[in-house]
């Protein structure tokens, strides 16, 4: 009997650790070609803290850069490099006129989601130790960035002074 009980819960906890572990993601199954890194990486993202919104013009791209709060605490703190564990993300979005106000406008479609996390384990080549990952939205539809990510090192690198970092807190440096 003792037999019976410990195996029925030995298995109702096997099947609840396999069922805990292979729950469906809400982002897409996509995952960078030379580094690895996937967009199921940052699982939670909208609800990290927003650090700051900025405005391509040439783009006519809104954009929303967010922090989970590893990263989050450490820019309000202004740490001069930011902690292992730090996710930044950067929203893109298309703009349209508001409905009943045109002149203002208003976010419309996701056009791109990317992020950086630092992790020296993985990503000290370049001695920067983030490591940058791009998915871009077309017609509804995320697609991984396949071109490599030295471009981004390459730009970020003239944020070096800031752990190459363009974005601080909005308002607060
Ligand atoms: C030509 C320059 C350039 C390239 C290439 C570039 N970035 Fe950026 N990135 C910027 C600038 C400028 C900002 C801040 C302004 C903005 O929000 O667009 C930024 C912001 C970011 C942010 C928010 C944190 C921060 O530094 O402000 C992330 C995350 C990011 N980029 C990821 C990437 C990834 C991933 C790639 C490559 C696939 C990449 N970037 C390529 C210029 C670049």
């Amino acid at each position: 009997m003792k037999k019976t009980i410990i195996a029925t819960l030995t298995l109702t906890l096997i099947v609840g650790v396999i069922y805990a572990n292979t729950e469906e993601s809400s982002l897409p199954n996509l995952t960078m070609p030379d580094n690895n890194l996937s967009f199921q990486n940052i699982e939670g993202y909208q609800d990290y803290k927003i650090v700051a919104t900025h405005f391509r013009t040439d783009k006519k791209e809104l954009r929303y850069i967010l922090a989970n709060s590893i990263g989050y605490n450490a820019l309000k703190e202004k740490a001069k490099v930011m902690p292992e564990g730090s996710k930044i993300v950067k929203i893109g979005w298309s703009v349209k006129e508001m409905p009943l106000f045109p002149s203002a406008l208003e976010a419309d479609k996701i056009q791109r989601v990317e992020y950086m996390v630092k992790d020296s384990t993985k990503f000290n080549a370049n001695g920067d130790n983030w490591g940058y990952a791009r998915f871009v939205k077309k017609d509804g539809e995320y697609k991984v960035w396949n071109k490599g990510t030295k471009g981004c090192i390459a730009c970020h690198s003239s944020a070096k002074e800031q752990d190459f970092l363009f974005t601080g807190l909005q308002g607060k440096f």
